[in-house]
């Protein structure tokens, strides 16, 4: 009938941003003050089911603005085996009812949803879980969606969702409403900038041989979330301005460094801006320090590698664990220097990763 046709099931990956994403010019519609370029990578993904039941039961009329421990929402929502309601739910909730909105639907969904994360928790990322959730809901409320609008549509999940669209490289350009703030892929983004065909796609197989190395430093919760930590930084730091515009230069000097296929400059880029947006929490106040004495270890050993003649380039987010850019032909040397230097970590090779695809089995 209908109501089975009214399922699908999408898996993408998380990326890691090169230029970050830190801070909104407007918070609803999740417009950032400044663009950013990502490396979707591999191996830490999540696959998301979705299935739209036709109830038009009172519980399809129930408001979202329920009690936050009650499911009624009539939407259910189940991660890693575990049934989820209170914030998380509704947070899947409102994001559904853009969706339903869109497709003109009222059917009630379940969501179900596995993070292939190889940690024991901690880098499970709202990028892999929104950009999933975007395609596999959007597909089965029968919305067809190109690349674009699936972006636009998965920033309202969480910002840096709207470049796990893509495969390699994506820049998400800031924009200035919800249609101008979109992600796109690197060939594509230099060809709109009149590049030929051949420069695109040399860019986009330099970005495809990238790769990401982890090094876990703690899995726990964050003590405060990325949204209310880049908050701070837009509200209190004295060196949000600067960042800004130094997010602005950053991302100039990556693509020119994309477009020569030049690792050096493109790590150099990297590492200044991951530093730079870490100087904006400092500043906060109160201050935000995600991280760790073994953050700071971690980080001198990088510098260590490349003092050596490796090339690797430290990034961090919103948390203590320090992730390693290099190419995919270093990756294990790479990995091998950084697990001689700190033994008893975690530390893992992500390579260039996909972008988000429906799936033809359900979960
Ligand atoms: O997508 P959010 O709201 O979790 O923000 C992500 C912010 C960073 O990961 C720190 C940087 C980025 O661009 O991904």
């Amino acid at each position: 009938g209908p109501s089975e046709a009214m399922q699908a099931t999408a898996r993408a990956n998380a990326n890691i941003a090169l230029v970050k994403y830190w801070g909104k010019a407007d918070e609803s519609l999740i417009i950032p003050h400044a663009s950013s370029l990502s490396l979707t990578v591999d191996g830490l993904g999540t696959t998301t089911q979705v299935t739209f039941h036709d109830g038009t039961s009172g519980k399809a009329a129930a408001s979202k603005h329920e009690s936050e421990e009650s499911d009624e929402t009539g939407d259910t929502l189940t991660i890693d085996g575990e049934r989820h309601q209170g914030k998380a739910l509704h947070r899947v909730s409102a994001f559904l009812d853009r969706i339903r909105e869109l497709a003109g639907i009222q059917a009630r969904a379940n969501v179900i949803s596995c993070n292939t994360v190889p940690y024991a928790a901690g880098l499970a990322s709202s990028a892999s879980a929104f950009a999933a959730l975007a395609a596999a809901a959007s597909h089965a409320a029968g919305l067809h969606m190109d690349d674009r609008d699936l972006s636009r549509l998965a920033r309202y999940g969480s910002g840096s969702a709207s470049r796990s669209i893509y495969a390699g490289l994506a820049v998400w350009h800031a924009g200035h409403d919800d249609a101008s703030s979109y992600a796109e892929a690197i060939a594509s983004l230099l060809e709109s900038e009149g590049a030929s065909a051949d420069a695109a796609e040399s860019a986009r197989d330099f970005g495809m041989h990238l790769a990401m190395i982890v090094i876990l430093i703690s899995n726990k919760k964050k003590a405060i979330s990325s949204r209310a930590a880049m908050h701070r930084s837009v509200e209190t730091s004295p060196l949000y301005r600067p960042w800004i515009q130094s997010c602005k230069d950053d991302l100039r000097q990556a693509i020119t460094a994309v477009r020569r296929g030049d690792i050096e400059m493109l790590g150099t880029v990297t590492e200044r801006n991951s530093y730079g947006m870490h100087a904006t929490m400092m500043t906060a106040q109160p201050p935000v320090l995600f991280w760790q004495p073994e953050t700071v270890e971690a980080l001198h050993a990088v510098e260590d590698l490349r003092a050596s003649g490796l090339g690797a380039w430290s990034t961090m987010d919103a948390g203590p664990n320090v992730k390693v850019l290099t190419s995919a032909k270093d990756a294990v040397r790479v990995c091998e220097a950084l697990r001689e230097r700190m033994p008893e970590r975690d530390i893992r090779i992500h390579m260039a990763g996909e972008g988000v695809r429906i799936l033809d089995k359900n979960l």
